[in-house]
């Protein structure tokens, strides 16, 4: 039987609850396709940071390595502060692995409502790319006059001609790939000198590489709007790291619930593995409770199948999740307005599988 080698990070809070239930859909999957999951647990995770004073093991990437793939829960719990969480274990991965294309699909889906009027199930379907290897996140910069009224603090952008390019390229062979008519870019190139005309400059020469594919640019401030008030004029949007991160959550606002949304830090070149997790956090305010919705952890476990290789298993697993959610005798946890556990809902998409 096929065995795809998966190491598992659950992490923090919430994560940790979601995690099986990606698991459990996994294991469906598997059985109705004929694979196996071999999972590898990584207990990292701010209890491991109180503990020992690191979010992982000095060699905690080169454990992860020999993966095929890395399911992730979420990363960060009141405690530890977040940068130094965040810096100790997600984005170390994100980076060492070179999993430069953050994939966020945002769809309304049938059962799920909307805080906006007048959109129907189907209006809102598109793909968010995220530059994930550069740009606004960086730990370079300085503090200087600290504690001081003349106190100084810089936090240096990085934008490289590889990594622009590579991801508005990305951006543009998905929307070839998927048949989708426009690419979209969110800059900042009013207000900031050097970064934004750059990255406008470079997705005017790659668009002029995809005539068949349409393509504009927005700032990013009107373009936050018009996700709200014109969702359906967008199909693929590309962004910087911070500009797509904002997006990316905009996008799940828009759609009813962050907690759907999934993601894929994607290295296309597969040199190294690439890691799955839901674009939501730890979610402090529900953890311990049981009742966190797991579909986020679902759907990027299906994202993790589709890369693998396993096509009609992903399908198999997105067809469940849309099959509950459009069926209002199936279970439904809070934030979907109902009184399901993460465990109900979990396994009423695993049975559907
Ligand atoms: P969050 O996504 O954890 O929570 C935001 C809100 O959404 C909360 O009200 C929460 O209850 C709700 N929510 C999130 N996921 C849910 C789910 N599956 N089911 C039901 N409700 C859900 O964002 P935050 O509060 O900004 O961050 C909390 C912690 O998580 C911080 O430490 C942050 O740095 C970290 N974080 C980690 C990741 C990651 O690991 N990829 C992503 C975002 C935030
Ligand atoms: C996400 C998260 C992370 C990010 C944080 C926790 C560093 O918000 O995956 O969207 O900003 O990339
Ligand atoms: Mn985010």
């Amino acid at each position: 039987m096929r065995a795809h080698r998966i190491a598992v990070v659950a992490g923090d809070g919430i994560g940790r609850e979601v995690m099986p239930e990606g698991l459990r859909a996994l294991e469906a999957a598997g059985r109705r396709f004929g694979f196996e999951i071999a999972a590898t647990d990584f207990d990292w995770s701010c209890e491991t940071y109180a503990a020992t004073g690191r979010m992982m093991p000095e060699d905690g990437l080169e454990q992860l390595r020999p993966h095929d793939a890395i399911l992730l829960g979420a990363v960060g719990f009141p405690g530890v502060p977040d940068h130094i969480s965040l810096w100790g274990l997600l984005l170390p991965i994100r980076r060492a692995f070179d999993q430069y294309v953050n994939l966020r699909p945002v769809r309304l889906l049938a059962g799920v409502n909307s805080p906006l009027r007048d959109v129907a199930p189907g209006d809102i379907d598109m793909w968010i790319v995220r530059e994930n290897s550069e740009g606004e996140y960086s730990q370079v910069g300085g503090r200087m006059f600290e504690g001081t009224p003349d106190e100084v603090v810089t936090q240096v952008a990085t934008f490289t001609r590889r990594g622009t390019d590579r991801i508005i390229t990305y951006a543009f062979d998905l929307a070839r790939r998927l048949g989708r008519g426009r690419v979209s870019s969110a800059t900042k190139s009013n207000g900031l000198w050097h970064s934004m005309p750059f990255w406008d400059a470079r997705f005017a020469e790659i668009a002029s590489r995809y005539p068949e594919i349409e393509h504009d640019q927005h700032h990013i401030d009107i373009m936050a709007a018009r996700m709200v008030m014109q969702p359906r004029r967008f199909d693929v949007i590309v962004a910087s790291n911070l500009f797509g991160d904002i997006l990316s959550d905009l996008g799940p606002g828009v759609t009813g619930t962050i907690a759907l949304a999934p993601s894929a830090n994607i290295n296309p070149e597969r040199a190294h593995p690439s890691m799955f997790e839901p674009v939501h956090g730890s979610a402090p305010d529900i953890a311990g409770r049981g009742i966190a919705n797991p579909i986020g952890q679902i759907w990027s476990a299906a994202m993790m199948l589709d890369h693998l290789g396993e096509g009609a298993a992903a399908q198999a697993m997105l067809a469940a999740i849309e099959g509950v959610l459009a069926d209002p005798a199936e279970p439904r946890t809070p934030d979907l307005g109902g009184r399901a556990t993460t465990q109900d809902l979990g396994r009423a998409i695993a049975d559907r599988i």
